[in-house]
């Protein structure tokens, strides 16, 4: 797999990266942790180097899974490692926002910890919080690369102009925004603003939680988060179920998984550094892998991105 440069970094990622949410049982349910294992090293075997987790996944759990992972197999040095901080999940009060100075700098900590690791790759702030001045943000973050702690620094699910006010104070490598064919908002202003000002993009939800990977039926019921969600169920489902039985035609014909037909339509763009995919299983990963480097005309990626515009729309208006 070809690696890429993430923006200004000097981190060379894969184009896909292995996505750790589902380790988060309030989200997804428990998920099997032996399977899980393997499919990270059957990533690494397939060429995937980069990993992508967060401290609140699971309120720690994902990490600290990761971690006894890195140690078991001594394969900590093989990944590009990013994590993020952003929820204060022990506060007494309850979860909330936090990127105050003190807040980051033992957040960094814990994390570590639970990595059992002695540094992060790719530290990301996982939202917008209104209410810490930048300076602060970036007071913590020079204290972490100084101390060999942090190598870069990223953003997750931020606008243009929060991105902005960020890049005053300190280098930033990457955005991690949601993107996929159900959902391509981003292509208005983010992914302009990325590729102006060199910032590496490594997008979330490329299969839109699942429904893009081509494995569902109108009969599927969804047991998760996802069970109250409108395209997940009924006429919205049917929806896009529809367009997906047709890319499932234009997939075979290019010889790819429908999973690996969604992947590649979002690497296409030219600001997207890497598409992550949330993995539970090792068929998971073996079964998008190859969408890194397949080809993908132009006109099939406007045709595929007409054709889900149209479902989405027809899905969500069935769903008023
Ligand atoms: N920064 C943020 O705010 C944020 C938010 C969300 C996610 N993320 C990151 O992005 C990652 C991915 O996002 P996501 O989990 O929302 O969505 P996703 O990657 O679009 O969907 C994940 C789901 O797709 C299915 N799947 C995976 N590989 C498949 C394959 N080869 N063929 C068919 N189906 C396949 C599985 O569904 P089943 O479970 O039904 O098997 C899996 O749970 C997360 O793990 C996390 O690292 C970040």
């Amino acid at each position: 797999m070809q690696l890429r440069t993430l923006g200004s970094s000097d981190l060379q990622v894969s184009p896909i990266c292995f996505g750790c949410w589902q380790l988060s049982p309030a989200w997804w349910g428990v998920v099997p942790v032996e399977p899980w294992a393997k499919a990270v090293k059957t990533a690494l075997d397939h060429g995937v180097n980069f990993i992508d987790i967060a401290d609140a996944y699971g309120d720690g759990l994902a990490e600290t899974e990761l971690g006894k992972l890195f140690q078991r197999e001594g394969v900590r040095d093989r990944f590009v490692l990013a994590t993020k901080f952003y929820w204060n999940f022990t506060a007494p009060g309850g979860r909330h926002p936090d990127t105050t100075r003190d807040y980051i700098l033992r957040a960094c900590e814990a994390s570590l910890r639970r990595l059992q690791t002695d540094r992060i790759d790719l530290y990301q702030i996982h939202g917008w919080d209104p209410l810490t001045r930048p300076d602060e943000v970036a007071a913590a973050f020079a204290q972490l690369q100084r101390e060999g702690k942090v190598r870069w620094f990223g953003v997750s699910n931020l606008n243009p102009e929060q991105m902005e006010l960020y890049r005053g104070h300190f280098n930033l490598a990457s955005l991690q925004p949601p993107y996929s064919l159900l959902a391509r908002e981003i292509e208005a202003r983010e992914l302009p603003y990325c590729l102006r000002h060199n910032i590496g993009v490594l997008n979330y939800s490329s299969l839109h939680r699942g429904l893009l990977g081509g494995r569902y039926t109108a009969e599927t019921k969804f047991t998760d988060h996802r069970a109250k969600a409108p395209m997940f169920q009924g006429a919205g489902l049917q929806a896009v179920l529809a367009a997906v039985e047709e890319a499932k035609v234009i997939a075979a014909e290019l010889g790819l998984t429908m999973a690996e037909l969604a992947v590649r339509w979002v690497l296409a763009h030219p600001a997207v550094t890497s598409a992550i995919v949330g993995v539970k299983t090792p068929d998971h990963i073996t079964g998008v892998v190859k969408a890194a480097d397949a080809p993908l005309s132009q006109e099939t990626w406007h045709r595929l991105a007409a054709r889900f515009a149209q479902a989405k729309s027809e899905a969500l208006a069935a769903t008023k």
